[in-house]
């Protein structure tokens, strides 16, 4: 009986694409290994966001290349194209990033992951996403209510539905038939999310990740009003300075991230807010990296995911020069969690 162990980088994208590959694997014969080392096939589910990641794809195939025992390696998720060229060859395989339609195998029994779009269209200036993800596509749907209908049948209690962008979630029902309420038309992700609160069962639902340049008032109510959606959102900010903002092409100022927060949190006053913020972008002075502290300062959210910037090739960002040391990087970005810290 042939074996497969499953590694997997990045994001819940990409751990919801594994959980989509294991299924594939399984359907073809092959069951699961404890080890890598045990395994026949290991599949390495790629993330290419920072270059830390992809120093690890590195050093887990040269690692898989130098065992005894043949083990065929599958590589698969954000890959990019450089990575792509120098990996081919000590790799057995490259595969796309697997369609979000193919049947899932839950790793876990009460939570699971649905994916509703993937790619982006957005290209901030430091962002692989576009480029290994390619452009926003939305998932039917009908197909989305199938996916969760049968999770609830299952007894699960916990969707978190999945996207890169989840506001820009569009749908245009008149291709499809299907008998669910809100007919034909265009489904919006505050209507989809109408939609799923709509389904019968004891079950809660929340999503990642939202971006604020189209975080909308309906959607904003659409949350407060569904009673099944979590009171929970990720909203990253990237930066408290409108110049850097600018430079990673957010498209949205301090000062529209401050009203958007101050809406949500009058519209759904129990919110639990978490941010994403990237230290050391390109040029990033010590007054800019103080706007930043005074975002955090003011805004008291409930969690923050600091990144050291890492430059991706290909990316606008990647032309411009690197020039916050690493060190400066590590004090800006322990300086901001201890900030959050002194809040508790
Ligand atoms: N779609 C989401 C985030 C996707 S990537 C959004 O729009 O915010 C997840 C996080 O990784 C980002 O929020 C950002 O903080 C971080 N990130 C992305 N590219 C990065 C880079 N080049 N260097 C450091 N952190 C990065
Ligand atoms: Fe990347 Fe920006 Fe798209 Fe998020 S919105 S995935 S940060 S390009
Ligand atoms: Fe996710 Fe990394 Fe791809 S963060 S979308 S797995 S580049």
């Amino acid at each position: 009986m042939k074996k497969y162990f499953i590694i997997t980088y990045g994001c819940q994208m990409n751990y919801n694409d594994s959980e989509r590959r294991a299924y594939k694997l399984e359907k073809q014969g092959y069951k699961p290994a404890e080890k890598m080392e045990q395994a026949d096939l290991v599949l390495i589910n790629m993330c290419s966001v920072r270059q830390k990641p992809v120093d690890k794809v590195y050093q887990k195939i040269n690692y898989l290349n130098s065992l005894k025992k043949k083990t065929e390696i599958i590589l698969t998720g954000c890959i990019l194209k450089e990575d792509k060229e120098k990996l081919k060859n000590k790799v057995d395989k490259i595969l796309p990033i697997i369609d979000f339609n193919s049947p899932c195998k839950y790793k876990f029994r009460d939570k699971a992951f649905v994916p509703i779009m993937t790619g982006c269209n957005n290209f901030c200036s430091y962002c692989v996403v576009p480029y290994t993800r390619g452009p926003e596509k939305s998932r039917p749907a009908d197909e989305i209510i199938k996916e969760v209908k049968n999770l609830i049948k299952k007894g699960y209690k916990e969707i978190t539905l999945l996207g890169q962008n989840v506001n820009s979630y569009s749908y245009n029902m008149k291709h499809v038939t299907c008998n669910i309420k809100y007919g034909n038309g265009k489904i919006n992700f505050p209507k989809l999310l109408r939609l799923i609160n709509d389904l019968k069962g004891n079950f809660s639902i929340s999503f990642l990740t939202s971006h604020p340049k189209d975080m909308s008032d309906e959607l904003i109510e659409a949350i407060a009003k569904c009673e099944k959606v979590k009171k929970y959102i990720h909203l990253p900010v990237q930066s408290g300075d409108n110049e850097i903002l600018k430079k990673m092409n957010r498209n949205y100022t301090v000062e529209h991230y401050k009203e958007l927060v101050k809406k949500i949190r009058k519209k759904i006053p129990k919110v639990v807010l978490t941010t994403d913020i990237i230290v050391g972008f390109p040029g990033e002075t010590e007054k800019q990296f103080e706007n930043t502290k005074k975002l955090v300062e003011e805004i008291k959210f409930d969690n923050i995911y600091v990144a050291r910037y890492s430059p991706r090739p290909g990316t606008a960002a990647f032309k411009m020069k690197d020039d916050v040391s690493p060190e400066e990087k590590m004090r800006r970005k322990k300086i901001l969690e201890e900030i959050l810290a002194n809040q508790k």
